[in-house]
Formats: C-alpha cells, sequence, structure tokens
C-alpha cells in the first residue's frame, strides 16, 4: 500500500478555523471508508479536546505531538487508505515548521475579513518562504465566509493577485459548525445532507486531487 499523504493545516492568524477544518475533512473522509488520522501539534489540544467528547469525532484517532518529530510521528503510522491530518499552532512554532518542510500539501486557511487582508498576505510570504527553497504546495481556502458577499470576492481577488493558490471550495460561516463541535462531531456526522456537509464534501475532493498532484510531483 502507498504511504499516507500528509496534509498539514497551517494559519496566519488566530481563529481562522484550522482545527474545525482539520477535524471536518478527517471526519469526512472516516465516513467515506478511508482510516485517516489526525495529528494535534498544537500545545492547546483543541483536536484531542473534540475527539474527548462524547461523539469523538466518529472515531478518528487524534495523535498529539507538538515537537518537531512530528513529521516522524506521521510517517510511522501502519501504511492505510486515508491521510494524515496536522493541526498546527502559530507558525513560528518548531513543529508547525517541522510539518510546513514535510508535508505533501499545506492548507491554510484564511477567515473572510478585511481587515486582515494585508496583514494575511504578508504573513502567507513569510510563512511559505520558510519550506526550505522547495516549491510551496500551500492552498489558501476561505472559511467563514458570507456566500457571494463583496469581501469573500474581494480577498479571493487579492490573493490571486498576489500569486496565493486558492481552492474554489470555501467554508460559509454557519452555526452548524460549533454547534457538532459541542459534541466532539462535525456537520458530517449531525446533518450528513446539510449545506455544511456538502461543503465539506467538495473541498475534500479538491483537496484529495491536490495531495495526488503533490504527490506525483514530488
Ligand atoms: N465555517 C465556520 N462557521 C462558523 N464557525 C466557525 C467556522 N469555522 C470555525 N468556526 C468557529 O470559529 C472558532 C475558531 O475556530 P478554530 O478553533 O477551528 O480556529 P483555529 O484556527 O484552530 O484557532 P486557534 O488559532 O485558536 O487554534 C471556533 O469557535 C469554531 O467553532
Ligand atoms: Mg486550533
Amino acid at each position: 500500500m502507498a504511504k499516507r499523504a500528509i496534509l498539514a493545516v497551517a494559519t496566519l492568524k488566530g481563529g481562522s478555523g484550522k482545527s474545525t477544518l482539520a477535524s471536518c475533512l478527517a471526519v469526512h473522509w472516516r465516513l467515506a471508508g478511508r482510516d485517516p488520522v489526525l495529528v494535534d501539534a498544537d500545545p492547546q489540544r483543541s483536536l484531542a479536546r473534540l475527539a474527548a467528547r462524547p461523539r469523538a469525532l466518529g472515531g478518528v484517532p487524534v495523535i498529539e505531538n507538538c515537537s518537531e518529530d512530528v513529521i516522524e510521528t506521521a510517517r510511522s503510522l501502519p501504511r492505510k487508505r486515508g491521510p494524515v491530518v496536522i493541526d498546527t499552532a502559530g507558525f513560528r512554532a518548531p513543529a508547525t515548521l517541522a510539518a510546513l518542510a514535510a508535508a505533501d500539501l499545506v492548507v491554510v486557511p484564511v477567515k473572510a475579513s478585511p481587515l486582515d487582508v494585508d496583514v494575511m498576505i504578508d504573513t502567507a510570504r513569510t510563512l511559505f518562504a520558510t519550506r526550505d527553497g522547495s516549491v510551496a504546495r500551500f492552498r489558501c481556502v476561505l472559511t467563514q465566509t458570507t456566500r457571494d458577499s463583496v469581501i469573500a470576492r474581494h480577498i479571493r481577488a487579492e490573493l490571486a493577485a498576489a500569486g496565493f493558490p486558492l481552492f474554489e471550495s470555501e467554508l460559509v460561516n454557519r452555526i452548524a459548525y460549533s454547534e457538532a463541535a459541542l459534541y466532539g462531531a462535525t456537520p458530517s456526522m449531525t446533518e450528513p445532507h446539510g449545506a455544511a456537509a456538502r461543503e465539506i464534501a467538495a473541498l475534500a475532493a479538491e483537496i484529495d486531487f491536490a495531495l495526488t498532484l503533490a504527490r506525483e510531483t514530488a
């Protein structure tokens, strides 16, 4: 069996939705019959705490490692069909840098907020420059958006102008995300046919495709 793909979720600003994104993707893949693993590299332990709630992220295993050897942890997992999804802390943390340097794909959630755009783009340059001169395999995803809002369109345009690849799918600001998290679940578990579950599935499909490309060109 092929090696597992490693996906890192890294943020530019706190609260941009990376733990939510990491958990939603992993649960989606699990419900699709695959065997994803979550690695919690954030000392805040958001994923570990979610897994301790009653619905336990649908049984997706959560491994905690906030140290630089987080990638060794990810690589040492038994070969199975499902990606390893690493949720990171602030991007200056050694575990984040290690994950950025070695992941097959880095997904960067960007909160669609007008005050954040310039700072976000500046910080993104720093973040993506940390990949040891290798071709950065990163993609941004808009989170907590208001569908078809002016600001989301504006941020899309600014990211494109700055040369940052962006997934077509976005995660809309929906109460379903935090309500599901109350029980350690995600919308794919609580409302499998709802709008949030559909947008997670669409993003997961885009990420699967990007992961395949990233690994083929590695
Ligand atoms: N699409 C969404 N719709 C509504 N609420 C959301 C969405 N995504 C995330 N949230 C909420 O926003 C808050 C921050 O999300 P989350 O904890 O995933 O961010 P984070 O980037 O992991 O934060 P931190 O930097 O603290 O690790 C949480 O309360 C979460 O429930
Ligand atoms: Mg988090």
